[in-house]
């Protein structure tokens, strides 16, 4: 488990690269939707190899590097990549960089990830608005944290609401967003399987009778540390593939990435729409 000092350490050591720039939303960029942080302004990049405490990058499409920097008008703090479980990283490890963001200043999150369609009525290319997520498969990433023994900021509690993951407001801008950009974007719960397999057929079945809309590897430990921080997010999926056992072809890595490059466009208006209204 990670000691207070260490998240210290390693925000210590990015405020200093970042050199007075004050980013003020985190922009988690998932599988194959690093490009966003290539349109950033004056940007400062920031490896995450060189971060200390933090873990590598080793997912297909993840470049593992924080570049900070201004988009949209905006001060903002760009995972080019994240960290998954699947890696073998703990859940702490890969929320990490979300609590050192927030020590360095960040009180917003948006996040992005490749996701498997389990809504039937969905269909590969969606832009999803995540309104809730659901997370049954993994020890809590917040055990341990003792009462509020980490809370730097007056921000953190050992029990606290989870009634609004996604928030609220930021789930009209984003559908007034869309709006005016004329992009159809569905909104749905997002369930959490830890990979890096994908599912079986019948773990799809399960997942719709629960009330999953999406599945993905990655974004509910990043959302709850965040929210853990009084952080608030936005989190939107692209369905890159039908979820298992919906079409009647095998699931690839392929297929996400080259799905992701067909919605950037699309992810990209959304993206710096919300961003520009956060
Ligand atoms: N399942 C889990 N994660 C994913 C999928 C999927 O079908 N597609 C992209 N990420």
């Amino acid at each position: 488990m990670y000691k207070l000092a260490q998240y210290q350490e390693s925000a210590a050591y990015l405020r200093e690269r970042l050199e007075g720039f004050a980013p003020e939303t985190l922009l988690i960029l998932g599988s194959g939707l690093g490009f966003l942080a290539e349109e950033i302004i004056n940007p400062i990049r920031v490896s995450y190899s060189n971060i200390p405490h933090m873990r590598a990058s080793t997912a297909p499409g993840h470049a593992g590097c924080f570049v900070a920097g201004v988009f949209e008008g905006k001060n903002v703090l760009a995972m080019q990549g994240r960290l998954h479980l699947y890696e073998g990283y703990a859940p702490e490890e890969t929320a990490f960089p979300v609590r050192v963001a927030h020590l360095i200043g960040v009180s917003k999150l948006l996040l992005t990830c490749a996701c498997g369609g389990v809504n039937m009525d969905y269909k590969v290319g969606d832009l999803v608005l995540m309104t809730d997520y659901i997370n049954f498969t993994h020890p809590g990433l917040l055990a341990g944290y003792a009462g509020n023994s980490f809370d730097l900021t007056g921000f953190e509690h050992r029990f606290f609401d989870m009634g609004q993951a996604f928030d609220m407001e930021y789930r009209s801008l984003s559908r007034e967003i869309a709006a005016q950009i004329k992009i159809p974007l569905r909104e749905g719960v997002y369930f959490y399987m830890t990979g890096p397999q994908y599912e079986t057929p019948a773990e799809i079945r399960a997942i719709r009778i629960l009330g999953g809309d999406l599945v993905g590897m990655s974004a509910v430990h990043e959302t709850l540390m965040a929210r853990r921080c009084g952080m608030r997010v936005a989190g939107f999926g692209l369905v890159t593939n039908m979820a298992a056992g919906v079409l009647d072809q095998p699931l690839s890595e392929e297929e996400v990435l080259t799905e992701a490059k067909n919605a950037a466009p699309r992810f990209s208006a959304l993206v710096r729409g919300v961003v520009r209204g956060m």
